[in-house]
């Protein structure tokens, strides 16, 4: 039964170098931690874009050291506006690119196949996909035939009622689906970008988008600022069972209030948490 975990912007800063008051590097490292501890079956992880905040080699050799370190579970990298595509395939060679070098790649399962996509056009933090990567996608959906198909990308293609993110969405929304309604079964589609949490369809295709690893939008509905906050993460696991697709949405912090919001404890809350180490239990309530 396939069962992958979607992550996203990660926001990753060199070494030692925190964002927006918090430290993308402590979280990212819980993160993957609360995975090893409780998710450990996982076939993949899959990073849905923003990786590095300023797209630098050091912190893609950051995150590197990081996944070797935390992980064991094999993963797929996505870039998002804010990564550098030259500098990311420097440090990692060894994630799969397609012909013209973009960052997309497929992952089979015999019962479905995954497909990431790079919707990045670097100088821009909107979305775009060219004619050259549309015709990769129209050849990867007709290689899947008649299993059903999962699509990862960064910038989602429609707006989701906040004007800072729909300013920056995808702009080619048209020539996309055009080119997905040549699919008959695509079951799901993965967003990052938004930092929120969000659930819906597009043109009937279910999608879903979770709050980035670092910071999080504020829930601004019609608002034109797009003010970022520190606040909860979470990972989204994906089971498929059948016919069945359910999407969990897991936020990792619940019990770390001092990253959560950063300086609850006065004292460098998450230093001290990283010293412990900790992974907290899952152990639930009866109903
Ligand atoms: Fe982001």
């Amino acid at each position: 039964m396939p069962k992958f975990i979607q992550l996203t912007d990660v926001h990753l800063m060199p070494p030692g170098s925190s964002l927006f008051d918090t430290d993308p590097e402590v979280r990212l490292r819980l993160a993957l931690r609360d995975i090893s501890a409780h998710q450990p079956d996982a076939d993949w992880l899959i990073f849905t874009g923003d990786l590095a905040h300023h797209g630098e080699a050091e912190a893609y050799a950051l995150l590197r050291d990081i996944l070797d370190q935390e992980t064991t579970i094999p993963y797929r990298l996505m870039i998002g506006n804010h990564d550098n595509r030259d500098t990311f395939r420097s440090v990692f060679p060894d994630q799969p690119v397609d012909e013209n070098g973009f960052v997309q790649s497929v992952i089979d399962y015999d019962s479905c196949r995954l497909i990431m996509l790079d919707t990045i056009e670097h100088g821009k933090h909107s979305g775009h996909m060219d004619a050259a990567r549309l015709a990769w996608l129209e050849r990867r959906l007709a290689e899947a035939s008649d299993r059903p198909v999962y699509l990862f990308f960064h910038h989602p293609p429609f707006r989701i009622g906040m004007n800072g993110v729909d300013n920056i969405r995808m702009v080619d929304d048209e020539a996309l689906l055009a080119v997905l309604k040549t699919h008959p079964a695509i079951r799901h589609m993965y967003f990052g970008h938004v930092h929120r949490p969000i659930a819906g369809s597009w043109h009937g295709i279910p999608m879903s988008m979770c709050y980035g690893l670092n910071h999080q939008a504020a829930l601004n509905l019609g608002d034109s600022r797009h003010r970022d906050r520190v606040g909860p993460a979470e990972y989204a696991i994906t089971l498929i069972d059948g016919p069945s697709t359910v999407v969990h949405f897991h936020d990792f912090l619940y019990l770390y209030p001092e990253i959560v919001t950063p300086g609850m404890d006065g004292s460098g809350g998450f230093k001290r948490t990283m010293r412990t180490g900790a992974v907290p239990s899952q152990a639930m309530p009866e109903n």
